[in-house]
């Protein structure tokens, strides 16, 4: 009986202190103290070898009994604590939405980014869902499989960077090359996607080349369409609605003019109208001509390449160079000065973040 009672008080002694306990470190030394591995039961418990067979039944029941509600009581108010430093800690972190933006001026997005964007949301509502690939291309994507053979001249207009070039013809289609333009990706696409296919791809490329209007690394957006109905009628009414919604003009002066790609046929590009002031260029206007785009439909031998049936499926694609469409929505002059990182050049032409891409804030 004595045994007993001093239970009693143990177990009343062990849970005022745990409910006394006001932080998770506190109970958790109270835990140890208490069912530890050195703790005042266990202590208890490993006395019961000493004991009587029967006793040690009795006892040992008992004490099981206690250890069980010490710990129950241990577990309820753990999580009492942990719910209660959640919500301090939730209470002391709110952030009241509707305090004008502080600091917005600290910021800025790029013109790249900000077209980039423009040009989602136009082809976006058109239907074209985003694609993308590696900026390091092997020479098979970038050129073969494009219609581009090897010794092709098309490869020497390109001014590929090349990785680690191979001598060894064999081996040329594992070679590396920063791609030279977003056409691979028509490729990547082809191959894994069956039709219809109607993707674009905004991304970086690469030519050996610098000056007012060149940079080494550059930005195209490529589209691709493929099914089995398309024709070069939808290909010009979805250029010229892109470039209408892009620029803001409702009529557009524009020609397709015939070109060559080796991966499309027949192959054009877009001219649009413009009127030429010294060292600016304005979009709108029919004095002048500039060429913003190639496109055409493309080519069977491509479809061929990428396992279409070219007896089946056709479609179109198109290529343009994004930092151009920027330099001249924005009338930004000189393209080597947005790779430059200078601050006061990005905080004049860049956006502010909360506008939307849609509607240019300045
Ligand atoms: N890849 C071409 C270039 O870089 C552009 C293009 C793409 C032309 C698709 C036709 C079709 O010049």
């Amino acid at each position: 009986m004595k045994i007993m009672h001093d239970f009693k008080k143990i177990k009343s002694n062990i849970l005022s202190q745990i409910e006394n306990s006001t932080e998770l470190d506190d109970l958790d030394m109270v835990r140890v103290s208490a069912i530890g591995r050195k703790g005042q039961i266990t202590e208890l418990m490993k006395t019961l070898r000493d004991l009587e067979p029967n006793e040690r039944k009795d006892i040992g029941q008992q004490l099981n009994l206690l250890k069980k509600s010490i710990s129950d009581a241990i577990n309820i108010k753990r999580k009492l604590l942990e719910e209660k430093n959640i919500n301090l800690q939730l209470s002391s972190e709110t952030i009241d939405l509707t305090l004008p933006v502080e600091n917005s001026e600290l910021g800025f997005i790029h013109p790249i980014s900000q077209v980039i964007d423009e040009i989602i949301i136009i082809f976006g509502q058109m239907g074209f869902v985003v694609a993308e690939g590696p900026d390091i291309e092997d020479d098979w994507h970038n050129f073969t499989a494009l219609n581009i053979p090897e010794e092709h001249p098309a490869r020497q207009m390109h001014d590929t960077f090349y990785l680690g070039k191979k001598k060894n013809s064999e081996n040329l289609h594992l070679n590396k090359v920063l791609r030279t333009h977003t056409s691979p990706v028509q490729v990547r696409t082809m191959l894994t996607q069956s039709p219809s296919i109607k993707i674009i791809v905004p991304g970086r490329t690469y030519r050996s080349d610098s000056d007012q209007t060149h940079t080494p690394m550059f930005h195209q957006v490529e589209g691709l369409v493929i099914d089995e109905s398309t024709n070069m009628g939808h290909l010009k009414g979805c250029l010229v609605n892109f470039v209408s919604s892009f620029f803001g003009l409702k009529n557009l002066d524009y020609r397709f003019r015939p070109s060559y790609f080796p991966f499309t046929e027949p192959s054009a590009e877009m001219d649009i109208g413009c009127v030429r002031k010294k060292n600016e260029i304005q979009i709108g206007g029919a004095e002048d001509w500039l060429e913003i785009l190639g496109c055409g439909m493309v080519n069977p031998r491509v479809l061929e390449n990428c396992g279409i049936d070219s007896k089946k499926y056709q479609g179109f694609a198109f290529g343009m160079g994004i930092d151009r469409l920027a330099m001249l929505k924005y009338g930004m002059p000189d393209l080597r000065s947005f790779f430059d990182s200078d601050l006061r050049w990005l905080r004049h032409y860049g956006f502010m973040p909360i506008d939307s891409p849609g509607m240019p804030g300045r």
